[in-house]
C-alpha cells in the first residue's frame, strides 16, 4: 500500500488529481458506498455536479446548505464534490477532519477574480467599510472579511446592518448590484463575475420567452443585471429548486448552471425545464470547474484519500471568524 500510495502522490502532484487505472469490472457506485462506510466519510455534493455524483452523495445542496452540513457532520472524513473554495470552507470549519476534493484544479472564476493582495489595497482605502464577501472566494479573502454570505442569505445579511453602514461587497459585482437595487444601498462593489452566469444571452432568452409565453424565467443572482431584469424569480440554487416545485407554473426557463436541472426534474417530474441559452456557439452552460469532478476521480480520491485540503492554522483561524458569523446569522434568520 505504501508504494501504491507514494505513486498516487507523485501522480497527483503532476496533474492535480488521480488518474490511476481502475478495474473496469468494478461497480463504482457500490465501491464508493463501501468506502464511505469503511472510512466513516460523508460525501457532500453541489447541485451543479453531474447526475452520477448527485446519486451517490449523502447530501446535495447549495453553498449555504453545504457549509451548514460541513459544520455539523460527525464523520471523520469529508469528501467534497464541488469546487475548491467549498472544500476549503469545510476544512476551515473542521481542522481535525480529513477534507478531500476529487480534483484540486476545480477552481472558480469568481474566486480567481479577487486576489487577496489586490483586495487588501482596496480595503485599506476604505477603512470605515464593513467587508461582506461572497463565499466564492479563497481562504485569504475570507480572512480579510467581516461576514461571509452566499446567494441564499446575502440579502438578509446586508439588510441586518444599519442603513448608514458603509459596505464593501466582493467579489461578485452582479450579486452586489442586485442587492444594491433591491435594498437601495450603495455598497462598493468588487469587479468580479462568474464565467457561467455572465454568459446568458438576454436576446436569446427574450426570443425563447416569445416562443414559450407560458414559461417563467428564473435566474441566479450571479447573472448580469440585463438578464435579471427579465426574470420572474431570482434566487440561489436551492431557492430556484423550491420555486419550481412549489409554483403553479408548468414550464420554466432556467438561468443557472445546467447541473441543477437533474434535481429539479426529480423534485418536479411533470414540469418542463428549459436551460437558458448562453451567448456562445456550443450552447453549453456547464461550469467547467464543477464538471472536472467525475465518478472515477471521486472513487480514486476516496480510495487513496488524496487530494487533501490543507491550510496554515493562522489563515484558517482568520478565515473562520466571518464564516462563523454567517452561520450564526443564518441560524438567526431561520435559513
Ligand atoms: P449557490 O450554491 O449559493 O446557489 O451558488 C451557486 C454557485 O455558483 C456556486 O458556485
Ligand atoms: Fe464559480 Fe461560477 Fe463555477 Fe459557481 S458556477 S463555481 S461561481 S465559476
Amino acid at each position: 500500500m505504501n508504494v501504491e500510495f507514494e505513486s498516487a502522490k507523485t501522480r497527483l502532484n503532476e496533474i492535480g488529481y488521480l488518474d490511476l487505472a481502475i478495474d473496469p469490472t468494478l461497480d463504482l457506485f457500490e465501491e464508493i458506498q463501501k468506502l464511505k462506510k469503511d472510512k466513516n466519510a460523508i460525501l457532500l455534493a453541489h447541485y451543479y455536479q453531474e447526475p452520477d455524483i448527485q446519486d451517490v452523495a449523502d447530501f446535495i445542496g447549495d453553498s449555504l446548505g453545504l457549509a451548514q452540513q460541513a459544520q455539523k457532520t460527525k464523520a471523520d472524513m469529508i469528501v467534497f464534490a464541488g469546487v475548491h473554495f467549498m472544500a476549503e470552507t469545510a476544512k476551515i470549519l473542521n481542522p481535525h477532519k480529513k477534507v478531500l476534493l476529487p480534483d484540486l484544479k476545480a477552481g472558480c472564476s469568481l474566486s480567481d477574480s479577487c486576489p487577496p493582495p489586490l483586495f487588501k489595497k482596496f480595503k485599506e482605502k476604505h477603512p470605515n467599510h464593513i467587508v461582506i464577501t461572497y463565499i466564492n472566494c479563497s481562504a485569504g479573502m475570507k480572512a480579510f472579511s467581516d461576514i461571509i454570505c452566499t446567494s441564499s442569505n446575502a440579502m438578509k445579511i446586508v439588510e441586518s446592518l444599519p442603513i448608514d453602514q458603509e459596505i464593501i461587497f466582493a467579489p461578485d459585482k452582479n450579486l452586489g448590484n442586485y442587492i444594491n437595487k433591491r435594498t437601495g444601498r450603495n455598497m462598493l462593489l468588487w469587479n468580479g463575475a462568474c464565467i457561467v452566469h455572465e454568459l446568458f444571452s438576454m436576446e436569446k432568452i427574450m426570443r425563447l420567452k416569445e416562443r414559450h409565453p407560458e414559461a417563467k424565467f428564473i435566474a441566479h443572482p450571479e447573472c448580469e443585471e440585463a438578464v435579471l431584469r427579465l426574470a420572474d424569480f431570482v434566487g440561489s440554487t436551492s431557492q430556484l429548486i423550491k420555486f419550481v416545485s412549489e409554483d403553479i407554473g408548468q414550464t420554466f426557463i432556467v438561468g443557472t448552471e445546467a447541473g441543477i436541472i437533474y434535481k429539479m426534474q426529480q423534485i418536479a417530474p411533470g414540469k418542463t425545464l428549459i436551460p437558458a441559452p448562453p451567448d456562445n456557439a456550443c450552447a453549453c452552460n456547464d461550469c467547467p470547474h464543477m464538471k472536472l469532478n467525475t465518478l472515477e476521480k471521486l472513487y480514486l480520491c476516496m480510495k487513496y484519500e488524496l487530494p487533501e485540503i490543507t491550510m496554515e492554522e493562522h489563515l484558517r483561524v482568520a478565515a473562520k471568524r466571518p464564516i462563523d458569523k454567517m452561520l450564526e446569522l443564518s441560524a438567526k434568520f431561520g435559513l
